[in-house]
């Protein structure tokens, strides 16, 4: 029987895995975009109503975003945003793009990929890719997010996938 890496290996490549992006901001609007245009039916998790519905409406507020792209995508069924986070057990590939302001001691404040991961954890299924993007130290993933996810009973590179991409923050 395949594994749950190669079944999601194999939905990538033929376009049929689906995208669900946390927090559309500066970051996670253009990335659910991108996913889009590449074909990937995407799904942006907001909390912030005015956001999800200005999308599903197939208008930008991001300037380097354009609302052509999006009313595109919206049209062609390829993008949504939803404000209900139950669709999360949908998604084969979830990506964190929560802020992550910095405190007065310069550590990341991560109180926001707490809340996104509780949501995750909550409907987690084998299959499922977690992307952390948002910036953060490392280590959030092995030391916050996989105790949370291994609480489900899942196990982790065998049920559920775990990444964090890396960005400097030069400050
Ligand atoms: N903007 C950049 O150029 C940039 C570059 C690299 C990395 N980053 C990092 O990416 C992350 C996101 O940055 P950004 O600039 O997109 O932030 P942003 O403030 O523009 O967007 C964050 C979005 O997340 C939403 N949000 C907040 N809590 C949420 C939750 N619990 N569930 C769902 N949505 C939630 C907000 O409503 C907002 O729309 C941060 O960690 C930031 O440091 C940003």
């Amino acid at each position: 029987m395949a594994s749950n890496k190669d079944k999601l290996l194999e939905k990538i490549a033929s376009r049929d895995a689906r995208i669900g992006v946390i927090g559309l901001g500066y970051v996670g609007l253009p990335l659910v975009v991108e996913f889009g245009h590449g074909g990937f039916v995407s799904t942006g998790f907001e909390v912030d109503q005015r956001k999800a519905d200005a999308i599903n409406r197939g208008e930008s507020y991001i300037p380097d975003v354009p609302t052509a792209h999006v009313a595109e995508l919206v049209k062609a069924g390829k993008l949504s945003a939803t404000t209900d986070f139950s669709g999360l057990k949908d998604q084969d590939i979830i990506i964190i793009c929560v802020p992550t302001p910095l405190r007065k001691t310069k550590d990341p404040d991560v109180s926001f990929i707490l809340s996104a991961s509780e949501k995750i954890q909550a409907t987690l299924k084998p299959g499922q890719l977690v992307i952390l993007e948002s910036t953060t130290y490392p280590g959030t993933t092995d030391e916050v997010l996989k105790p949370m996810f291994d609480e489900t009973g899942l196990k982790l590179d065998e049920d559920y996938f775990l990444e964090q991409c890396f960005v400097i923050r030069w400050e």
